[in-house]
């Protein structure tokens, strides 16, 4: 279980970094894409979990991250860093690894929540395809895929190494798990296997790139690094992304996000080195490609 300290450590910087700079006790945990919706559930739930552990938020905005700024109000100094992070801007990418490089040394968890499916006036659902638009696959994908990719993306820059998960430190995990995790928040409707509706041609599309740059990823972090990449599917989960949407979704399938993360937190906690690679559901079970 992810408890502050209890996975094995991430560098963030320049291999130097690692012996002196890693974090002290309760482990650090960065949540991409956390202003709002299940990004900030997830803040949220992991600062509640551990009176030591620390957490990184990054969006896009945090000087409007109001709901951010109360958790870091409401927990002891430190425990809460707001960054500013665009997937879509390279820049603020690197920018963020190198503070969090400075302030924390390493990461124990990062969990890329980004994610869009409709933006008024730019970005809808496409129902057929004489609805689909250049512009919007490409901007989903960007979003989407790209971004997260970005954001696990080795960066070489003279010869610092500018990076979020790379390196195995310690292996000091409490639980003995002895690596660490990488979450990236996919969708089912990402599934070609799974896709029976059609539709959401954008959204599915930009989700199975992402699956795919997932696995790719995984197996060559999990080979090299000892660190493990999952997919997640949340279930559809009452948030801006899915408010448009959720007219025909009965009741009972319609999470809150809190329902939604206590149940993705419960396999993150659980998850095992051979799940590397791995597409799960919020109820534990695996998505077919
Ligand atoms: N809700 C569901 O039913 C559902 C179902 C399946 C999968 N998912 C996936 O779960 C994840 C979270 O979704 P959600 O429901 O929490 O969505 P949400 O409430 O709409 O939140 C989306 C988050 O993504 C951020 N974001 C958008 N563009 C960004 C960019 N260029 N750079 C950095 N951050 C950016 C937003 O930040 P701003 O505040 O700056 O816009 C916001 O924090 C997404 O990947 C989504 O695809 C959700």
């Amino acid at each position: 279980m992810w408890r502050g300290g209890a996975m094995a450590r991430l560098v963030v910087a320049a291999r130097a970094f690692s012996a002196s700079a890693s974090a002290g006790a309760g482990g650090v945990a960065m949540v991409q894409g956390a202003s709002r919706g299940i990004g900030l559930e997830f803040v949220r739930q992991l600062l509640r979990r551990s009176d030591q552990g620390r957490v990184v938020a990054t969006c896009r905005a945090p000087a409007a991250a109001a709901e951010l700024h109360k958790l870091r109000e409401e927990h002891a100094p430190g425990r809460l860093t707001v960054l500013p992070l665009d997937v879509t801007d390279e820049a603020t990418i690197e920018a963020a690894a190198a503070s969090i490089a400075e302030t924390h040394g390493s990461l124990d968890l990062l969990i890329n929540s980004t994610g869009i499916l409709s933006i008024p006036n730019v970005i809808q659902p496409e129902t057929t395809l004489g609805k689909v638009q250049k512009p919007s696959l490409l901007l989903a994908y960007e979003v989407n895929a790209v971004g997260p990719i970005l954001v696990i993306k080795v960066k070489f820059t003279g010869s610092l190494l500018f990076l979020f998960p790379v390196v195995l430190v310690g292996g000091h995990s409490e639980t003995g798990r002895g690596f660490s995790l990488v979450a990236n928040m996919s969708a089912r409707v990402s599934s070609i296997g799974d896709n029976g509706l059609g539709g959401w041609h954008s959204y599915r599309a930009s989700k199975t790139a992402l699956n795919q740059l997932t696995k790719t990823v995984s197996v060559e972090l999990g080979r090299k690094d000892n660190i493990a990449c999952i997919l997640l599917h949340p279930g559809t989960v009452d948030t801006d992304l899915s408010r448009p949407f959720q007219r025909n979704v009965p009741k009972d399938k319609l999470f809150t996000r809190e329902f939604s993360v206590q149940k993705l937190l419960s396999i993150i906690d659980n998850v095992k080195k051979s799940d590397n690679g791995k597409f799960f559901a919020w109820d534990g079970q695996e998505i077919p490609w």
